[in-house]
């Protein structure tokens, strides 16, 4: 118990000076209290004394024990992290043994695009047609680049939650990280790549261009496709009306106000002069 000055005036109101430190523990013994601590026990003197000497001591000895085994857990730690270590090192260089013998058994170990859970995909693609196999898991996002090599969507979150995968389907933007490119055979699919070209920019673009409304790019593309997409879709006037259409777009680098600056630069002069 921590001594106030309340309590400390209670203590010498009821209590007289001899005693009265062993009444309240954590008080410096009285004069008379040193007859009484000779020849007792350490541990009896400071029951007797102080019961939050006790408490303390209690715990420092069992502070002193955890501290022991504190020390002979670090020790085990890393002797085990050692040993995994060890261990881990041989598993790789043991991994291209085992990997030759499960060949040589005839084991098929990866599952590419052309193993037997692969399946054909048509794809139409910037008004192209792909015939493709592909694991029927991938992403539409993944096929693009990684299959297509179309580049220009990108993967930021994978999640569906920045909108740097944006792409059209049908005219409506979607994110691709979300879709599985396998339900979308026979649909009109659209990257940034197919809305315009360098000396022949989409209106979007060259927006995007003359107010400076990128810093690193990374998000760009995602943002052209969803405010190509948003000229045809029931927005409002207002800048504010804009920003809400294009909330699922995030820009990282906080190049908002350019954005929405373009965009309104194309939404009032719907054919400027493309780049
Ligand atoms: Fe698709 Fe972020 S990568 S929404
Ligand atoms: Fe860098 Fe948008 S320009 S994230």
């Amino acid at each position: 118990m921590k001594e106030t000055g309340k309590n400390r005036g209670l203590r010498r109101r009821f209590f007289p000076v001899s005693n009265r430190s062993c009444l309240l523990p954590g008080s410096v013994p009285d004069e008379g209290d040193k007859h009484l601590k000779n020849g007792l026990p350490e541990k009896l003197r400071l029951l007797i004394f102080d019961e939050e000497a006790v408490r303390m001591s209690d715990q420092s000895e069992s502070e002193e024990k955890s501290e022991v085994q504190s020390c002979e857990f670090a020790k085990s730690t890393r002797r085990t992290f050692l040993s995994r270590l060890g261990m881990a090192g041989l598993l790789a260089s043991a991994r291209p043994v085992a990997s030759a013998v499960e060949e040589s058994s005839g084991k098929e170990q990866v599952l590419s695009p052309e193993s037997k859970d692969a399946i054909p995909v048509t794809l139409r693609v910037n008004g192209e047609k792909y015939d493709l196999r592909i694991d029927p898991r991938t992403t539409l996002l993944d096929c693009l680049r990684e299959h297509l090599h179309l580049t220009g969507s990108k993967k930021g979150c994978d999640h569906g939650q920045c909108g740097a995968c944006t792409v059209h389907i049908n005219g409506r933007r979607v994110n691709s990280c979300l879709c599985l490119a396998a339900m979308h055979e026979d649909e009109e699919i659209t990257t940034v790549e197919g809305i315009g070209q360098p000396g022949n920019l989409h209106a979007v673009q060259a927006a995007f261009l003359a107010h400076d409304a990128y810093q690193c790019g990374y998000c760009t593309s995602g943002q052209i496709m969803s405010a190509v997409a948003l000229l045809k879709e029931p927005c409002g006037s207002e800048d504010a009306e804009v920003k809400e259409f294009m909330s699922g777009n995030i820009c990282r680098c906080g190049a908002y106000p350019n954005i929405v600056a373009a965009i309104q630069s194309v939404r009032q002069n719907p054919k400027p002069k493309a780049g």
